[in-house]
């Protein structure tokens, strides 16, 4: 009997598995029925902008956290496909960092030539998955949005590739409820235009935090303050642009900080991370962990420890993007068609607690570099996942991650190598700072 698997999420994760499978049927190899369920109306997850926040048009909770003008915060060359160039896609050499838009019509080239749209059913929301011991099936129940029906179908693997950057981390501060200006998430922050004037409080140090408050920056705010818990960022940011200590309270349109210094604020954005949330799975069925390079209870990453007939892809911190997600997605493959033998439980506990503590044992955060591309590889060894030159790769994040100390506002504007085509990205037409409009045809044009 054919196997029936089932994906949750269609987003880059969720399509790396459906290309895995397509790319075996390719070569004459019998893969399972597969259906990869997706609650947006189309595929590419985060990469989807989306203007709604809070409940999307079915009632569903928005899993859009992308900006309107957002641009890649790395360079191009370290998620590149392997087996689909961005040169082969836009038929030219294009710079190194990208805006949103341009990702996803790479994104959509690749999976339009692979034609796995065929798998997928879009405007459904999976809310609920149970197994059950006796039959070793695992029950789905998702709901068609637009027919208003639910579906419930069994299946012999499931594979939840739902992202782990929508459900918003939203901690509590001294005044909130009497702040008179906006409060939100970064996971509803949509055009920074809307700050323009303004003086702008952001609460975290990490990726959000920098990147909204250099877009506030670029489209006009006034001040940009920068609040951290515990490091500063600590970048040559421009000078109408500062770090202070942990928030202590917010009080008559005032933000008073653990140094003793207070600052007249206007809008608060709360850049304070994201949970790993998983509102359609059982306890027994849940992954618990924290975002970090070696999740708890994933074997080699992927395997759900608790019960190995189901899996997780995309789950970790991340410097590798969408070529881990191909290596995740290609392992899983082999591992339901039976080419891939998984450990038994006490191996596959040893194996985590090992990763663990070898990410525990790392020097800084640039070592996570090394160790991420170390275990990209290890599974592409693995497989017949496409091949790509991974030293290559790691050296392109430390560069990257040497200009951003050079210049917070001007490390877009920097080139790197394909570690595929191996061939020098061109310059941009205009400078990030002064690139406003993010739109396919602008970015193109020249
Ligand atoms: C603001 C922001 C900027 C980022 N920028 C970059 C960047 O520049 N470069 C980079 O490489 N990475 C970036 N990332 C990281 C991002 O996580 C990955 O690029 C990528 O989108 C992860 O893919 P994914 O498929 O794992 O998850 P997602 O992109 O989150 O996709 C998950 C999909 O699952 C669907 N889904 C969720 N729940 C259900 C359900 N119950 N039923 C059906 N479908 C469901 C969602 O609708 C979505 O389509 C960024 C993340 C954020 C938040
Ligand atoms: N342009 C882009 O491409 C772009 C833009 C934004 C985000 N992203 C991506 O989005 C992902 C998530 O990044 P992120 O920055 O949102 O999350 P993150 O990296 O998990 O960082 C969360 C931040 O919130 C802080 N924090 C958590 N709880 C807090 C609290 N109670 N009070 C104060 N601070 C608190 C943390 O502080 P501590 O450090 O003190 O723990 C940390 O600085 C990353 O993969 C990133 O690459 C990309």
């Amino acid at each position: 009997m054919t196997k029936r698997v089932a994906i949750i999420g269609a987003g880059p994760s969720g399509l790396s598995q459906l290309h895995a499978f397509q790319s075996a049927a390719n070569k004459g190899i019998n893969i399972p029925h597969i259906v990869c369920y997706e609650k947006q109306s189309a595929w590419g997850g985060l990469w989807n902008y989306t203007w709604r926040t809070g409940v999307d048009e079915h009632g569903n909770n928005c899993h859009g956290s992308m900006y309107k003008n957002l641009w890649s915060n790395g360079p191009k060359e370290g998620l590149e496909y392997a087996d689909y160039t961005f040169e082969q896609h836009f038929k030219k050499a294009i710079p190194s960092y990208l805006p949103r838009p341009v990702l996803l019509d790479y994104i959509n080239g690749r999976a339009e030539k692979a034609g796995i749209g065929k798998y997928i059913r879009f405007n459904t929301n999976v809310r609920d998955v149970r197994y059950n011991v006796v039959k070793a099936k695992f029950t789905v129940t998702a709901r068609d949005c637009l027919k208003d029906k639910e579906f419930v179908e069994d299946y012999d693997h499931v594979i939840v590739a739902s992202g782990h950057f929508s459900m918003p981390n939203v901690p509590y501060y001294d005044g909130f409820e009497h702040f008179s200006g906006r409060i939100l998430h970064a996971h509803d922050f949509r055009d920074a235009r809307e700050f323009e004037g303004q003086d702008i409080l952001i609460v975290g140090s990490s990726y959000s935090a920098e990147d909204i408050g250099s877009q506030c920056w670029k489209y006009g705010s006034k001040t940009v303050t920068i609040s951290y818990r515990n490091n500063p960022i600590g970048y040559d940011w421009p000078p109408n642009f500062s770090e202070l200590p942990t928030l202590l309270f917010v009080k008559d349109g005032k933000a008073y900080f653990k140094n003793g210094q207070s600052k007249k604020i206007d809008a608060i954005i709360l850049c304070t991370g994201y949970k790993h949330y998983f509102s359609f799975l059982p306890d027994d069925l849940r992954l618990k962990t924290e975002n970090r390079l070696a999740t708890s209870d994933l074997y080699k990453g992927t395997v759900f420890n608790p019960n190995s007939a189901m899996f997780y892809l995309g789950m970790q911190d991340q410097w590798y993007t969408f070529n881990m997600f191909d290596a995740q997605a290609w392992y899983v493959r082999d591992i339901i068609l039976g080419k891939i033998v998984v450990p038994d439980e006490r191996l596959r506990v040893l194996d985590i607690a090992a990763r663990q503590k070898a990410e525990e044992r790392l020097e800084d955060s640039l070592a996570g570099i090394f160790y991420q591309g170390a275990y990209v590889s290890e599974l592409i060894n693995e497989t017949d996942c496409p091949r790509f030159e991974i030293g290559m790769t790691n050296r392109a994040f430390i560069e990257y991650v040497g200009h951003k100390k050079e210049g917070i506002m001007t490390f877009r504007d920097q080139c790197f190598k394909s570690a595929i085509t191996k061939r020098l990205a061109p310059m941009h037409h205009t400078r990030w700072t002064e690139a406003m409009d993010v739109s396919l045809e602008s970015y193109l044009a020249k």
